[in-house]
């Protein structure tokens, strides 16, 4: 491992009081962390992912105690989710705070905030006492990191510390919620804190990504074509003829197809937690391994179901939506 990496919260803390940039493990996935209070800091998170300026940044929160830091009003929907979900790998978008720097937001009314679940990001967020901005931590729209070393491998010398948190629980990044002023609800981006337990809480939430006859991003962000391996990767209603098969990489659920160059299988489970555990994981070694192209079938669209297949959606996409 290189010396980047270590399990040493001070050192992280330190250079996050610097200005510099951590690698933070979360429950969700590795985040690209720094101060979000410091414009140039958060310039450089944008630098080291080669991530376009218009796609605003997420902030990362000890406690919902400290929610008024960067949102300038709470509504009541907004609250509630906040006590029943946090910490946890769930996003919150609320009216901002001007004290927030534009370029966190992009320059929008909007903050995306969350309190993370795991116990060394709460570490590092008690003991800096910061609020982080963190987008995932990989080059702009590759394969998201869900160890330490997917994150040395995609961002090397671009990152000052990795915090090496051990693989993340949850591995698909938060769901995104925006609540407006009148309590309404929108799913901005289906992930890891399924939709039937948001609404179990505040009933019925938009779902205008799953509705919407164009690509038009929801969030900023939610380019077509993102989280994407470098081999081409092909959605299949039914695994290709076995003749073809030695030349690929599969990505199967709760089965065992014969004859491909490389195959994942993911473990099947009511809400499709297991294999959301082990979905970036299982793209990453697949893109490593000597095939031509990567073939995978839509997951069941429940629970984590509808995350996983957003993203294996984007990754099989040809061309960005937009720039
Ligand atoms: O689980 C996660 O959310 C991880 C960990 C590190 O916390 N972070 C993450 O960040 O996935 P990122 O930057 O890869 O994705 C953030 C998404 C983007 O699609 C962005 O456009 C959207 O959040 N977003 C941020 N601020 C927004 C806002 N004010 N309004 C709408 N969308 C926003
Ligand atoms: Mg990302």
């Amino acid at each position: 491992m290189s010396p980047r990496v270590t399990d040493s919260v001070s050192s992280a803390v330190a250079v996050l009081r610097q200005g510099g940039l951590v690698g933070l493990p979360t429950e969700t996935v590795y985040g690209l962390a720094g101060d979000a209070f410091r414009p140039m800091t958060v310039a450089r998170i944008f630098a080291a992912k080669n991530r376009p300026e218009f796609d605003p940044l997420i902030v990362h929160l000890a406690t919902s105690a400290e929610l008024r830091r960067v949102a300038r009003d709470v509504p009541e929907a907004a609250q509630k989710l906040a006590d029943r979900f946090w910490p946890g790998p769930l996003t919150l978008v609320l009216p901002r705070q001007s004290e927030v720097p534009d370029l966190v937001t992009s320059g929008l009314d909007t903050v995306a905030v969350r309190v993370p679940d795991h116990p060394l990001a709460q570490l590092v967020l008690r003991e800096s006492g910061l609020c982080l901005a963190a987008p995932s931590a990989n080059p702009f729209g590759g394969l998201s990191p869900t160890t330490a070393e997917h994150v040395e491998r995609g961002l090397g010398d671009r990152v000052d510390l990795i915090l090496d948190g051990g693989p993340c629980r949850v591995g698909v990044e938060s769901t995104i919620i925006h609540i407006d002023a009148d309590n309404r609800a929108t799913l901005l981006r289906p992930g890891g804190l399924p939709l039937e337990a948001i609404e179990a809480v505040i009933g019925p939430v938009d779902t205008p990504t799953t509705n919407s006859d164009d690509d038009r991003p929801m969030a900023p962000g939610m380019l077509l074509r993102h989280y994407a391996p470098s081999h081409s990767l092909r959605l299949v209603e039914d695994w290709p003829p076995l003749a073809e098969r030695g030349e690929l990489g599969c990505l199967a659920y709760g089965e065992v197809p014969t004859g491909f160059g490389s195959l994942v299988s993911l473990p099947a489970d009511d809400d499709l937690t297991a294999a959301a555990a082990r979905f970036f994981p299982a793209l990453h070694q697949l893109d490593e391994s000597t095939v031509t192209g990567i073939v995978a079938r839509r997951f069941p669209e429940h629970g984590l179901g509808r995350a996983l297949n957003d993203r294996l959606t984007r990754a099989a996409a040809k061309e960005p939506a937009c720039a």
